[in-house]
């Protein structure tokens, strides 16, 4: 396990927040059947979930910048310090019931993400990695999986919501020119998770377009501290301005380039 006193002020935070999301994921299961639906809800649950966390952070880090998806941006004095915050990461599964979702707290230090902290407050997973300190699930130390051929690998991947049509003909074709290769393709709905699987060697890759940086911060370092290789959709290291990432075990992640390449 990491004993620094900077992963203990970000667990502690994920799990406070989380401690929240189990309670509400609790209510919206029961709402489920009402006509309303767990909506607004929902809304509320994510709200309070990053405020927590904000809170937490900021009273032990004062001065740390904030990128977070629901309150966006706080300027902090400290310049070299920025947090990355996606208070419940895999909004549609919460709201469905399903019990794939995370909150996912990365930290930025003078322009690098140094760690990360993704927790599934349903199943009770904690992931964390802290950069030259490896990555650990549930205090256990994770890798990346061995396997060296995409047609015995599993690759995640995210698909563009009906909101996002317009990326839906370049998502249509990277995943046929995946299928071409791959042993099988996974949706699971939340990018955080999907970066902590793998570092923990249950995904072979991963790639998806369109996101932000709190969907991958925390993940990025516990591909990375796993022994994992991360980089864009094109093969460069712009995974935060482009939005993309294509991540894999060193063999594995290199297969996926080339297949999105030639989609
Ligand atoms: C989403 C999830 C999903 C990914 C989307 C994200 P949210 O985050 O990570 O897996 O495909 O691109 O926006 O909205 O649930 O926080
Ligand atoms: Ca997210
Ligand atoms: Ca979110």
């Amino acid at each position: 396990m990491i004993n620094s006193a900077l992963m203990n002020v970000m667990t502690a935070a994920a799990l406070k927040a989380g401690r929240g999301l189990k309670r509400d994921f609790g209510e919206v299961e029961n709402l489920q059947v009402s006509v309303k639906g767990p909506g607004d809800f929902v809304t509320i649950a994510d709200k309070k979930a990053e405020r927590t966390i904000f809170e937490e952070l900021s009273k032990a880090r004062p001065g740390y910048g904030f990128i977070m998806e629901e309150s966006g941006t706080v300027e902090g004095a400290d310049k070299s310090h920025t947090w990355h915050i996606d208070p419940l990461d895999g909004t549609t599964n919460f709201l469905h019931g399903l019990p794939i979702f995370a909150v996912s707290i990365g930290l930025e230090r003078e322009g690098q993400m140094v760690a990360g902290v993704v927790y599934n407050p349903a199943t009770d997973d904690i992931f964390v990695a802290e950069k030259g300190q490896g990555s650990y699930l549930n205090n256990r130390r994770i890798r990346v999986s061995a396997r060296r051929d995409v047609a015995e690998g599993l690759v995640a991947t995210g698909i563009p919501p009906l909101g996002k049509a317009s990326s839906h003909p370049r998502f249509k074709a990277e995943l046929a020119s995946v299928m071409t290769r791959a042993g099988g393709v996974r949706r699971l709905g939340a990018a955080s998770l999907d970066l902590a699987y793998l570092a923990a060697g249950r995904f072979d890759a991963y790639w998806e377009r369109g996101l932000y940086s709190w969907d991958m911060a925390a993940g990025l370092v516990l591909v990375r501290e796993a022994g994992g290789y991360i980089t864009d959709a094109d093969g460069g290291q712009k995974m935060l301005t482009s939005g993309s990432v294509c991540a894999g075990n060193e063999y594995v992640q290199r297969q996926l380039l080339d297949l999105l390449k030639k989609a």
